[in-house]
């Protein structure tokens, strides 16, 4: 049976004394138990620190995004091989914020995912329609050629371990959540989508999150779905309390 994975996707909030205490109360209260993993996604500037917080505990620290170079003339820009080395287990990859304000495209999360399997990063890679996309009937085929060319020329092994998250973009931080059927539907259409990429053992064990205005009241009837395993949360897991209860339900 496939673990679930709750991820608190922070964005750009918080700062330094506030990302410690998340981390050092969250880090203390999670529930025991293989069956769920806690990561929280973090801002650059907080990461090094909170590995260190989270070291001994269960919960694993991420980042938003990455460069797919090791280094080089990318002003600004953070590396694989700096997020390895400061301890960060995962990475975020193509959310669409990334997609729509600094033109992260099929191409470079292509790269971004090659480049975390090569420093040992877990990619956790977002996928989703927009609505004018919905409403034409389009969000199979977009998600589709998304999962697609993100998973281009991996391996099986690493396509087994890679993170999906579905995260139709219609629903980001807008408190619109797609039904837990429809988000099912299209979850169940990515593990069809992989199993014809790669076969079907390498599929069921493919995580598979939802993402888009999850929070307490509506983890468990998304969780109860056949092919939702987990869930990349914005505004709900800033809250140590909020993204406790979320933990707990991937944990019952
Ligand atoms: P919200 O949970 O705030 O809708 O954000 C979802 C998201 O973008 C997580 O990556």
């Amino acid at each position: 049976m496939r673990k679930k994975v709750i991820a608190g996707n922070w964005k750009m909030n918080k700062v330094m004394t506030e990302a410690e205490d998340f981390v050092r109360e969250a880090g203390q209260q999670l529930p025991a138990g293989n069956n769920i993993d806690a990561i929280v996604c973090a801002p650059f500037p907080f990461l090094p620190e909170l590995v260190k917080l989270a070291q001994n505990t269960r919960l694993k620290i991420a980042a938003q995004t990455m460069h797919y170079e090791e280094n080089g003339a990318f002003t600004g820009e953070v590396s694989p091989l700096m997020l390895k080395n400061i301890g960060v287990s995962h990475v975020v990859i193509g959310h669409s914020e990334r997609r729509q304000y600094y033109n992260e495209t099929d191409d470079t999360v292509n790269k971004k995912a090659h480049a975390a399997f090569k420093h040992s990063l877990t990619p956790i890679v977002c996928v989703g329609e927009t609505l004018e996309e919905r409403e034409a009937n389009d969000t199979k085929a977009v998600v589709e050629t998304q999962v697609q060319k993100a998973l281009a020329h991996l391996t099986h092994e690493q396509i087994a371990q890679t993170i999906i998250a579905y995260e139709p973009i219609w629903a980001i931080g807008t408190g619109k959540t797609a039904s837990s059927a429809d988000a099912n539907e299209v979850c169940t259409h990515i593990r069809q989508v992989i199993a014809a990429l790669t076969d079907s053992s390498t599929a069921e064990q493919v995580i598979i999150q939802y993402g888009g205005s999850v929070k307490p009241a509506n983890i468990d009837e998304l969780l109860a779905q056949s092919d939702i395993d987990g869930a990349l949360v914005g505004g709900a897991s800033l809250e140590v309390d909020s993204f406790l209860k979320l933990v707990e339900a991937g944990a019952k």
